[in-house]
């Protein structure tokens, strides 16, 4: 068998002229066996046997076997010798059905053949920097240099056809619902969403500049005032924030809103959404969603984003009120991870130092416990329902100040115990799978967090979330204690969406404001334009962004929403494949009144 390593030798590329393809390289089956087909694609593959070439030739579609015989067309055979992986071409021929010791059956076209009579080379191509194998492991930083090759490969193709499938379906349903899709601008004023602004200078306006939105929110509060009812967007959002394996500096958002709404409709339009999209990919899921205050969602897992495929912690404080224990710690909370199996006495130290090193004391020794506090150790088997297959591990508080109650920091390094050792277990046993889809809703977040560092508060959501109408007193007197009618859809532990229910009254937007600390001038300065829309008849709104990157993603089965993205950025915020950001001629910068402070 001959290499197709061998020496490159100039190649007579052929024109695409009138050729048009018959079918798609996924299409013939048997039942064309006979019949004349003119395929056209890439070269995946190339088997050289002397008398017979065969090449697996690739689009979007599938991989088809063309077969060249030397005792055929003579210049075809011929020709067919100088192709090499990657190289695009187009051919004719005729259908033939396999023998039986052929067939390949991992693939759809595997019972067939195309004999081809007529070859055209319409292009070639240097050697692929990494073979197009899935199999194969390729660096990341090759992959994003090469993207465009990248994308060719089948899981990425995959991936990139089931994004744009998503699109699809989110626009069908939406519009079937009665949402309208409106644009927003990209070069716009700084929306406070959190993260720092990409910034964009005027050339017009030297000195000034407009800011990439970190999402369309204001916009679209003000398409409500402007009578919409129902928007929504598939939309680009901006954000200058530090990257990880779910975030990027752009990504995409299904961004909507309705007027008049209460929490529920927006569930209620969400969840058939979410439903919808799932069938898509192939699963199905159960409507409507749990749900769960934020409160409950942090006293239960320790979470505002929980993962209901490990169960909740049980709270066993009570079981041991004058027990010994007590003295190391008090006992918190028992957590249950299921059929994880015996534990060695390193996988006991290494989850005992986990605890340690957020604070808490992990009784893991069960049979210790069982033989100095049998009665409280069965309690705890009942409570949590632990079977002698399941890792029980008891997470105690050695902090804990005489009659003070743990705060929301030590039930946080318990749902962080929780979720180690279910991840750290679930590698060994499977026990998370990644098919199973747990959405839910965590509602009544709190409407503001306390900010360490600037010693304000700050929006948990954003400012224009209105508070419970209970609450609104608490707005300058208790803002610890003020609940926002704000909400997220979670799914596996992943925060795929957030939304909520606006402030439309002028007068309630100025109190949170100042709450948050924002003179009147201030707020003015930055939101001048949403304060006066409210002033001009708007309607009660509300509504939620989800991730559409994040969604993909889960679906897709990824790790990473660069796995769904085209054309993702590095961790540094690097584009590798077109080398951006990159520096500017001066003679731009001159045109924008930019000079550069040398570092
Ligand atoms: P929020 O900021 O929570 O809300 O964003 C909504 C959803 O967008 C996704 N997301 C991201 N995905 C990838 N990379 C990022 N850097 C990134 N940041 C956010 C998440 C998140 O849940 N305007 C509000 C929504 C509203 O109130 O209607 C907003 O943007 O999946």
């Amino acid at each position: 068998m001959k290499e197709s390593s061998e020496s490159q030798q100039a190649v007579p590329l052929d024109f695409l002229g009138d050729l048009r393809r018959t079918h798609s390289c996924g299409d013939l089956r048997v039942s064309g066996a006979g019949s004349r087909a003119l395929l056209m694609g890439w070269v995946h593959r190339r088997r050289d046997l002397g008398g017979v070439i065969f090449i697996h030739l690739r689009d979007r579609d599938g991989v088809t076997q063309i077969v060249f015989h030397a005792d055929g067309e003579a210049k075809v055979h011929e020709k067919a010798e100088l192709l090499r992986a990657e190289y695009v071409v187009a051919v004719e021929g005729t259908v033939r059905k396999r023998s039986p010791e052929t067939i390949n059956a991992n693939i759809p076209t595997g019972e067939v053949e195309l004999v081809a009579e007529k070859l055209w080379i319409l292009n070639e191509s240097r050697t692929p920097p990494f073979p197009m194998e899935e199999t194969v492991d390729v660096s990341e930083d090759a992959r994003l240099k090469y993207r465009y090759v990248d994308l060719r490969r089948p899981r990425m193709q995959r991936n990139i056809m089931l994004r744009s499938q998503v699109s699809f379906a989110t626009r069908e349903f939406l519009y079937s619902q009665g949402f309208l899709e409106i644009e927003t601008p990209f070069l716009t004023r700084s929306t406070p969403e959190g993260a720092r602004d990409y910034l964009v200078p005027s050339r017009n306006q030297q000195g000034c500049f407009y800011a990439l939105p970190q999402s369309p929110q204001l916009f679209k509060q003000l398409l409500m005032v402007s009578g919409f009812e129902k928007y929504f967007q598939i939309v680009r959002c901006f954000r200058d924030e530090d990257l990880r394996a779910d975030r990027q500096p752009e990504f995409t958002q299904i961004d909507i809103e309705m007027s008049f709404p209460q929490q529920v409709t927006v569930f209620e339009a969400i969840e058939p959404l979410l439903q919808r999209i799932c069938a898509v990919a192939g699963y199905q899921i159960e409507i409507p969603f749990q749900r769960l205050t934020y409160a409950e969602a942090m006293r239960r897992y320790g979470v505002d984003k929980p993962d209901l495929r490990l169960p909740p912690f049980c709270p066993v404080e009570d079981l041991f009120p004058n027990a010994g224990l007590t003295a190391e710690g008090l006992p918190l909370v028992a957590i249950r991870i299921p059929k994880t199996g015996a534990l060695t006495r390193k996988e006991r130290d290494e989850l005992k130092a986990y605890g340690a090193e957020r604070g808490l004391r992990v009784y893991d020794d069960v049979k210790r416990l069982e033989r100095d506090y049998p009665e409280q150790l069965a309690a705890v088997r009942e409570r949590t329902g632990a079977s002698e297959d399941d890792l029980l591990l008891i997470a105690g508080w050695p902090g804990a100040p005489k009659g003070q109650r743990p705060d929301e920091n030590v039930y946080m390094a318990c749902g962080q115990l929780r979720l180690f050792a279910g991840q750290k277990y679930n590698d060994r046993h499977k026990l998370l799978n990644p098919k199973d889809f747990r959405f839910l809703w965590v509602v009544d977040f709190p409407m503001f967090e306390w900010d360490e560092e600037e010693n304000r508060w700050n929006a948990a959501h954003h400012p224009f979330t209105s508070v419970h109408d209970e609450d609104l007193e608490k707005l300058t007197t208790d803002p610890a204690h003020c609940r926002a009618k704000s909400y997220d859809v979670v799914l596996n532990g992943v925060e795929l969406g957030s939304g909520s229910i606006r402030i439309h009254r002028r007068d309630v937007q100025s109190k949170v404001f100042e709450a948050l600390g924002f003179s009147e001038e201030e707020a003015r300065r930055r939101f001048g334009f949403l304060l006066e829309g409210l002033e001009y008849g708007a309607p009660p709104h509300g509504g939620i962004a989800l991730g559409l990157d994040r969604l993909v993603m889960i679906l897709a089965g990824e790790n990473s929403i660069r796995e769904v993205i085209p054309f993702p950025k590095t961790a540094r915020g690097t584009d590798l494949m077109c080398d951006a950001p990159s520096a500017v001629p001066e003679r731009q910068l001159r045109e924008l009144g930019i000079s550069l402070r040398k570092k």
